[in-house]
């Protein structure tokens, strides 16, 4: 018998405002065509001028609570990963506690950016095998919006605003890889590629700053570290690429999944796209993701699921688990 993290709950929660790839022709040197062939996004989602990174988080945990069938009275923790937290502090995190009506337990933040909600998942995971908590909301929620440089074409058609939530309760398995719940994680950093993927500002430096990224450079590294990881968290549980049913990656650019995948050696007909609706919603991408394939019929009961991401750091990782 194990210990296993099941996932018992998932929502999102996308902001009503949609901007197609051609509203950026009108004020930036770019087209539609150009977006769609150099990252596969069509439109993305931006939060209204009175909307905050906790308002999304908080609606995308009442649905994954609505999904499971439970309230907060049932939840220990709540964990949120995001880059773009409302204020300084205190943590998007215990707002979202606040207003759900939670008055027990515990919240808190991880900053991982695009990797984030990996990198959150893992430690709910830890958690709850560690006799910490039984049930927690791990919440993936960004307004990447409110640090684009919106004269930049190279950056700010690339991202979106959105928020996706998961519930994990602790069940008894049988210890095997069949088991539902996490089997494995695997998480990396190398701080040295901080110039690659940044923000210019930050609370220390006295500004809000601006998300700067070399983006060919974050591409190269890209492919090869999210087929590693991926790799990397299968083979601690005891399987390989011929075991997943779903890849659902960090959706940042339909290349970087197509060539993941291929170097996984799976079909794009195993892997949860959305990035052409959402463009990258960096920590909200991957639970938006598992959101969406549940709603679209894709994601099912016994799935065998690799998530992975890679973002500013760099950070890097992975999740295996079964739905
Ligand atoms: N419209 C038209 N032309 C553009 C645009 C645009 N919106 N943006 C850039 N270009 C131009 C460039 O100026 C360049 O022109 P030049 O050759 O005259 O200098 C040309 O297009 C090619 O630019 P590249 O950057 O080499 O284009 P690339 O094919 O690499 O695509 C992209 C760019 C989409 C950014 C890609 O590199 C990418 O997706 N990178 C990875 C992004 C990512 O995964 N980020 C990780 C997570 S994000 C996070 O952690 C927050």
């Amino acid at each position: 018998m194990a210990g296993r993290s099941v996932v018992v709950g998932v929502g999102h929660y996308l902001p009503e405002r949609v901007v197609p790839n051609s509203e950026f022709e009108k004020t930036l040197d770019t087209t539609d065509e150009w977006i769609r062939t150099r990252s596969g996004i069509e439109r993305r989602h931006f939060a209204a001028d009175d909307e905050s990174t906790s308002d999304l988080a908080t609606k995308a945990a009442e649905a994954a609570l609505a999904d499971a069938g439970l309230t907060v009275d049932d939840i220990d923790a709540i964990i949120v990963a995001t880059s773009t937290a409302d204020l300084t502090f205190p943590s998007a995190a215990t707002m979202v506690q606040a207003r759900l009506g939670m008055t027990k337990g515990f919240a808190f933040d991880v900053q991982a950016v695009c990797a984030g909600f990996v990198f959150a998942l893992s430690n709910a995971n830890a958690l709850i095998l560690s006799g910490q908590a039984k049930r927690v909301l791990v919440i993936g929620a960004e307004t990447f919006s409110r640090i684009m440089d919106w004269t930049d074409r190279s950056t700010c058609v690339l991202f979106g605003d959105g928020a996706g939530a998961l519930v994990l309760e602790l069940q008894e398995g049988e210890g095997t890889s069949d088991d539902r719940g996490i089997l494995a994680t695997d998480l990396n950093s190398d701080g040295r590629y901080k110039d690659l993927l940044y923000v210019d500002g930050g609370v220390s430096t006295q500004s809000t700053g601006h998300l700067r990224m070399q983006g060919n450079q974050v591409f190269r590294h890209a492919v090869e570290k999210l087929a590693k990881t991926a790799e990397t968290a299968l083979g601690a549980a005891g399987l390989g690429s011929a075991d997943v049913d779903w890849i659902v990656p960090h959706q940042a650019n339909i290349r970087i999944i197509q060539g993941t995948a291929k170097k996984m050696g799976l079909p794009m007909e195993n892997v949860v796209v959305t990035v052409q609706d959402h463009g990258n919603t960096s920590a909200a991408s991957i639970p938006l993701a598992l959101s969406v394939g549940k709603q679209r019929g894709q994601i099912k009961r016994g799935d065998l699921i690799v998530t992975e991401a890679i973002g500013g750091g760099l950070a890097w990782g992975a999740v295996v688990l079964r739905w």
